[in-house]
């Protein structure tokens, strides 16, 4: 996500609260429990060894309105190896160059259900957090701010949400975190998780919100459209084969 153009002045916030690990046991991996009946549960096991393929990692960039897998609801992470960790890592340093202060899978073509946030948009500044299969509940209260995304850069707009929220989600020890969140932390985390549902913020805009916003929006869309059709971006089958393989690794 990105902050409000009034929020924290200049800076652009994407989003969120846990520190990053950068040593998780590499060699070995971590398999994680999806939520079964709202309840969490989180066991590690060794089970292979990890690659050295450094590749998906490193090809990671960040994508913008129409790429399909932004409509793409992610299924849970199970299963946490060494490329996952050096996912994440990119995943920071790409929000950064990008002055954001969440990213979430979906926003760097990856069907997983993880994101990250810091909340001070500067590498070694403020606290990395990541977030594993996050779910959401107990919204309490209402409050309208302005958001905008990684994925729709120059795009803004209102959006009104609950002011307070619980998650529950995995670090990548697969050590369960639950915490109640409110303010700029509240609004990231659910503004993340609305991605790995396929939601975009502007699917929340109000009616007047929408239309303001339409143009920029249809610029994406012609952008988009011209980059498949001259093999920048792969087509959409391509994609949904992408996305596939990666289930079938970490889901
Ligand atoms: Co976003």
């Amino acid at each position: 996500m990105t902050i409000p153009l009034g929020f924290w002045s200049r800076f652009r916030l994407y989003f969120l609260f846990e520190t990053f690990v950068t040593e998780t046991g590499l060699g070995e991996s971590l398999h994680i429990c999806s939520p079964i009946d709202g309840v969490y549960k989180s066991r590690f096991s060794r089970v292979g060894t990890i690659t050295e393929d450094h590749s998906l990692a490193e090809s990671l960039q960040i994508v913008h309105h129409p790429h399909p897998t932004l409509r793409h609801k992610s299924k849970p992470v199970q299963r946490v190896d060494g490329e996952l960790v050096r996912v994440v890592r990119r995943m920071f340093d790409l929000m950064y160059e990008a002055k954001g202060i969440g990213l979430a899978a979906n926003q760097v073509d990856l069907p997983l259900r993880l994101f990250v946030v810091n909340l001070a948009a500067q590498k070694g500044e403020g606290e990395e957090m990541v977030f594993i299969n996050p779910v959401l509940s107990k919204p309490k209260g209402h409050e309208k701010m302005e958001e905008g995304c990684l994925s729709l850069p120059g795009v803004y707009g209102d959006v009104e949400r609950p002011k307070q929220i619980t998650v529950h989600s995995f670090n990548l020890r697969g050590e369960e975190i639950k915490t109640e969140l409110d303010g700029m932390m509240s609004r990231v985390v659910q503004h993340e998780t609305d991605h790995l549902d396929g939601r975009m913020f502007t699917d929340r805009l109000t009616e007047t919100g929408k239309l303001s916003v339409r143009g920029l929006m249809e610029e994406f869309e012609v952008d988009f459209e011209s980059k498949q059709n001259t093999g920048e971006i792969p087509v959409d089958s391509a994609l949904n084969s992408r996305r596939a393989e990666l289930e079938t690794r970490y889901c």
